[in-house]
This record gives C-alpha cells, structure tokens and sequence, in this order.
C-alpha cells in the first residue's frame, strides 16, 4: 500500500449541528479524543458552551444557520484561523418531519429540502474547494437516516433529503478520487428533540422488530463516526446502517 494513497485521520472537524442531540455527543467524543472540533446550529446551547470552557483552545463554536451561505462560509473561515485547515467535516445539521405528505405545503416540503439536502450539498461544496485548495486530503461523514432505505410515514420529504445524501456520498467518493473519503451513517430512530414526536406506541413498535431489542442510542452511532474520521480503513462512498438490524 503506498503512503501517497492513504488519507490520514482528520485532524480539525466541522460538525454542523452541533449543539444537542447526535451532534452534540459527536463533537463532545471528537475532542475527548483529542481532536480539534468546530461545531455551529442557530442555537448555541449551554452544553456546548460548556465544552467551550473544558477545551478553550480545541473548539470553536458559533451561531450560523446553515441556509444562510454566507454565514457559513464565514464561519468556515473563522475556523481555519483559529483551528487550521478543516480536513473533516460531519453534515449532521437536519430538521425532522411529522407531516403526512398530502398535509405537508409546499414551503414546508422545499424548507425541508433546503436544509437537509441543498444547504449541506452547498457547505461541503465550499469545504471542499478550500481542503483540495489547500492540497490537503481528508474524510466526509453525511450523517443520513434508516428513513433513506425503508419507509415511514410522515416522513416522505425528510426521507427523500436522507437518500439523496446517500447518493451524493457515493457520487462524491467517485468524484474526489480517493482525496477525500465520503462515507455515510444512517442511524435508526434515537431518542432526541427529533423524535420526540414519536409516540410511545411507535417507540414500541421500533423496539419490538429490533433484534437487539433497544432503540439505538447516540454512544452507540458515534464510535462509527469517529471511526470513519479517523481510522485507517478502505471504507470509502458507503452507508453505514447503525439500527441494531430493525430495517433488516
Ligand atoms: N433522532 C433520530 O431518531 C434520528 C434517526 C436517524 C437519523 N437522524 C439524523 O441524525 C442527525 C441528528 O439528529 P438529532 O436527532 O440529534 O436532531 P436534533 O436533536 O434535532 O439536533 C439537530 C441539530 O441540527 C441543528 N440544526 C437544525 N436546523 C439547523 C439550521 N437551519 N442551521 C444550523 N443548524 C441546524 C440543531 O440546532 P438548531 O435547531 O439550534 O439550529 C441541532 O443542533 C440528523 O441528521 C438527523 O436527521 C436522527
């Protein structure tokens, strides 16, 4: 194997929608493990600025909505000066849906879009363009949903957004050429803000067809995450289904 087609861990990660839930465990287990961690929602939350204090000079974090561009790409600047060049990024940032189709209006449907698929597709973009600018090589985690594979109802655009990241990562791990490995991880449902719709019949329901016989847990998805940042593996345009075998 030569060292020139090896991508080395990433070393200063973005992870949008970072403040609570899934991507407040991911940027909280990044610098445990060391890592420099920049992480952005429209909120920022007690919990992540508390990990602002326990690693002053390892985590940048900000008030950025992820479909204003221009705040984005700021704040992607404001990293890089004050973490160095970004060589992961996590798109974790997404809003749910408990709507049925024939409820959903039409803004609701392209809001959903925008956020979960445009906004993040235009950030890796820019991410992107300054890693490969930069000659550096580096590591994509779409953080995507079991919603991209099986159906759910009250779920129809949010589910549509998940599958076409699913896609972009494999046309992504394609196009970068093995500069940059793209990967996606498509969790089952979890207990967050999210899912808090999710009533305790439907709860149930998920746990009863789960041959591990748990909802999956945020500490049980992260360990993949980071695994995909930062081991050396061939993984590369793939999705990793996180669900303890509920959609099999
Ligand atoms: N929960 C589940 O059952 C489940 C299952 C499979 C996959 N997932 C996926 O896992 C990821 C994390 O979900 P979660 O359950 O942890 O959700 P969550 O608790 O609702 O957290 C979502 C995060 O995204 C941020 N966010 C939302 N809209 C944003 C915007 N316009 N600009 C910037 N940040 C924004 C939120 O902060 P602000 O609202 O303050 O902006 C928050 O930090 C999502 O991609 C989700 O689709 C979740």
């Amino acid at each position: 194997m030569s060292d020139s087609t090896v991508v080395p861990p990433a070393s200063v990660v973005l992870v949008s929608g970072g403040s609570r839930g899934l991507g407040l465990a991911i940027v909280t287990d990044l610098l445990a493990s060391g890592l420099k961690v920049a992480a952005f929602a429209r909120t920022v939350t007690p919990e992540l600025t508390a990990l602002g204090e326990k690693y002053p000079e390892h985590l940048h974090y900000g008030s950025v909505d992820i479909n204003d561009p221009k705040a984005g790409q700021d704040f992607v600047k404001e990293v890089e000066a004050k973490l160095g060049p970004i060589d992961g990024l996590v798109n974790n940032a997404a809003v749910g849906q408990d709507s049925l189709h024939v409820h959903t209006s039409a803004d609701q449907v392209a809001a959903i879009i925008q956020t979960n698929l445009t906004s993040p597709l235009v950030l890796t973009r820019f991410v992107l363009r300054r890693m490969l600018a930069k000659g550096l090589k580096g590591r994509i985690v779409n953080v995507t949903s079991i919603c991209a594979q099986r159906g759910y109802p009250g779920l129809v655009a949010y589910s549509a957004t998940k599958g076409g990241m699913d896609s972009a990562t494999r046309s992504l791990a394609r196009e970068l050429g093995g500069r940059v490995l793209a990967n996606s991880v498509a969790p089952g449902f979890f207990a967050s803000e999210m899912s808090a719709v999710l009533g305790q019949t439907q709860l149930d329901q998920i746990v009863r067809r789960t041959p591990t016989g748990h909802l999956t847990e945020p500490d049980e998805v992260v360990p993949v995450v980071r695994m995909l940042l930062l081991d050396n593996t061939n993984i590369n345009g793939q999705v990793l289904v996180v669900d303890g075998a509920a959609s099999i």
